[in-house]
């Protein structure tokens, strides 16, 4: 069986970044996302640069037997996961009362359902493998959100799951590292339903740079990887602000960008 880096959301942003990094250090990848066509450029222009030409799987993340495929596809190239990156995922901007419940139901099962699901189908051979998990969690996680207020909580799941699992399975030699990113310009703002957003210069990063922070630290055994030195100040000084003042600080930001 050969080792593979498997990562979910690989069509676009921070896991297509994350795929040129786990590429350039070796590691053969086996990546999903719904757009086969991007997976397919992506797969090239990896082994363009001479790198193995990645495994790829098209397939939804929310269908119910979605792990159970991940398993036939892995089983069919007698591939088996070393690493795992949970980077799938979205958000929706908007009130929570407002928003469609059927949608903010399906952002809570790719982003806390899924996620779980998929740390935890492959621990014996990650162990075998002495690899590991990164699991993309935000900034968002660090405090509650009113005006994205059920994407921030499923991140806030996604630092508390990762944080004990990492404490879990340091013992068995399996590194697990949660990434927390500031803003990123990628495809999550249309997504999201936030239009012609400015982000503030001082936090904003590029998928490269998240990517770059987040493999380092997952190589590392790190617990916590805050990319950026602004993103790191601001999540302490969240800690040493009173929850109302951050509640308000949060819903006034969310107010600007209403589109
Ligand atoms: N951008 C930011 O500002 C930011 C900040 C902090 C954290 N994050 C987190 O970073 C992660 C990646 O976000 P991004 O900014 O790179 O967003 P993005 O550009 O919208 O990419 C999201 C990826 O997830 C995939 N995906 C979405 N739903 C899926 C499903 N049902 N099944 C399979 N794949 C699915 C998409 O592929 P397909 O559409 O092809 O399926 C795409 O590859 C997310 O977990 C996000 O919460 C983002």
């Amino acid at each position: 069986m050969r080792p593979v880096t498997l990562i979910t959301g690989a069509s676009a942003g921070i896991g297509r970044a994350l795929a040129h990094v786990f590429a350039q250090h070796g590691h053969e990848l086996f990546l999903i996302a719904r757009r086969g066509q991007r997976l397919a450029e992506l797969a090239d222009a990896i082994a363009a640069q001479g790198h193995k030409r990645p495994l790829t799987l098209v397939l939804d993340l929310m269908r119910a037997d979605a792990v159970e495929r991940i398993r036939d596809a892995l089983a069919k190239a007698d591939a088996e996961p070393e690493f795992v990156v949970n980077n799938a995922g979205f958000g929706l901007f908007g009130a929570a009362d407002v928003l469609d419940l059927r949608e903010q139901l399906a952002m809570v099962d790719l982003n806390v359902r899924v996620l779980t699901e998929l740390s935890l189908a492959f621990v014996a051979l990650l162990q075998r493998r002495r690899g590991g998990i990164l699991n993309v969690a935000s900034v968002a996680g660090f405090l509650p959100g009113p005006g994205m207020a059920v994407y921030y909580a499923s991140k806030a799941y996604v630092v508390s799951f990762s944080e004990a699992l990492h404490r879990e399975l340091k013992p068995r030699g399996v590194r697990v590292t949660v990434l927390c990113p500031g803003p990123v310009p990628t495809e999550f703002q249309g997504r999201a339903g936030v239009r012609g957003e400015s982000f503030p210069r001082l936090i904003t990063q590029t998928a490269e740079q998240v990517a770059q922070e987040g493999y380092r630290g997952l190589m590392a055994g790190r617990r916590l990887v805050i990319p950026g030195f602004a993103n790191k100040l601001v999540t302490f000084l969240l800690r040493l602000t009173p929850r109302q003042l951050a509640l308000a600080g949060v819903e006034a930001r969310q107010r600007i960008r209403r589109p």
